[in-house]
């Protein structure tokens, strides 16, 4: 590979190199080059003619090839519009868990206790501390590096969030009016995209040998404890055990993401 070559001609040989594995490889291409140059992508476009050194980038377009998330590569995702830090070891966001966001907002008066359970990035908690600002969070995850990565996200958004490294919610002092999780909820053994089998960590996917215990384990919790709302994601065909498991313990709404598909649920104790 040559050193130096202009813009456009490293844009085009390298969206060409990621063709086989990227959907958007131009995008993608324009994402590590301004990421390697420490430019912006309009950037690339105003100064298309420019002579660079294209090494670096074309290190981090390998990295891309052997499947590694882009995410991973640049350190930075977006969720609800917003820029987060990330790193391998800690789940990417997903899209789909904005949703849980949004029934969240629907759900909360604002100046409530939560606890999230599994908080991976940190950008369930600190999404809803900067749209519901008066709201007392304490958020747990098994992994210390997750505890890690949302306190970073947690200061570069400016929100106070208490992190606490525990299984579930064992041992962690509090009385919370809502619980919130994305936990792990993949069957085991079940075949993953290459890009998130050989990167993201096993244990933020797996949820065991059905996929759903570590919900039913938060859906016990939540009946063992004085939280009046429980709101979680699941996978798109747990609904049916979800019900059954509930049963008539509680009142449950489901909502769907935006292919139509069962995506998570709010579940309400009864009234007495
Ligand atoms: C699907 S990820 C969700 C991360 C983040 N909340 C999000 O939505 O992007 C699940 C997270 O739960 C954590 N986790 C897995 N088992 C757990 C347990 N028993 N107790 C607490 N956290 C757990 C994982 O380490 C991971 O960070």
């Amino acid at each position: 590979m040559r050193r130096s070559m202009r813009i456009d001609e490293a844009l085009r040989l390298g969206a060409k190199e990621l063709g086989a594995v990227a959907q958007r490889p131009i995008l993608e291409a324009q994402i590590l080059l301004a990421y390697a140059l420490g430019v912006d992508r309009v950037y690339l476009h105003s100064h298309a003619d420019q002579q660079i050194e294209a090494l670096g980038y074309f290190d981090l377009i390998k990295r891309r090839k052997a499947f590694e998330p882009i995410e991973y590569i640049t350190n930075r995702v977006s969720f609800y519009g917003e820029e987060f830090f990330i790193e391998s070891g800690v789940l990417i966001p997903r899209p789909e868990t904005e949703l849980l966001i949004d029934q969240l907002k629907m759900e909360l008066r604002g100046d409530e206790r939560v606890a999230e359970i599994g908080v991976g990035s940190g950008v369930i908690s600190i999404m809803l501390k900067k749209l519901l600002g008066d709201l007392r969070i304490t958020a747990t995850d098994i992994s210390q590096k997750a505890l890690d990565v949302a306190a970073k996200n947690a200061r570069l958004h400016g929100v106070h969030i208490d992190l606490v490294k525990a299984d579930l919610l064992e041992g962690v002092d509090g009385v919370f009016d809502v619980i919130v999780s994305n936990p792990p909820y993949i069957q085991n053994g079940f075949p993953l995209d290459k890009n998130v089998a050989l990167y993201e960590p096993a244990q933020a996917l797996y949820g065991g040998e059905e996929g759903d215990e570590i919900l039913r384990r938060i859906i016990d919790l939540f009946f063992a404890c004085e939280a009046s709302v429980l709101a979680c994601e699941m996978g798109f065909d747990q609904r049916r055990r979800i019900e059954e498991y509930v049963g008539d313990r509680g009142s449950l709404r489901f909502y769907k993401d935006l292919a139509g598909l069962d995506r998570g649920f709010v579940l309400k104790k009864e009234r007495r």
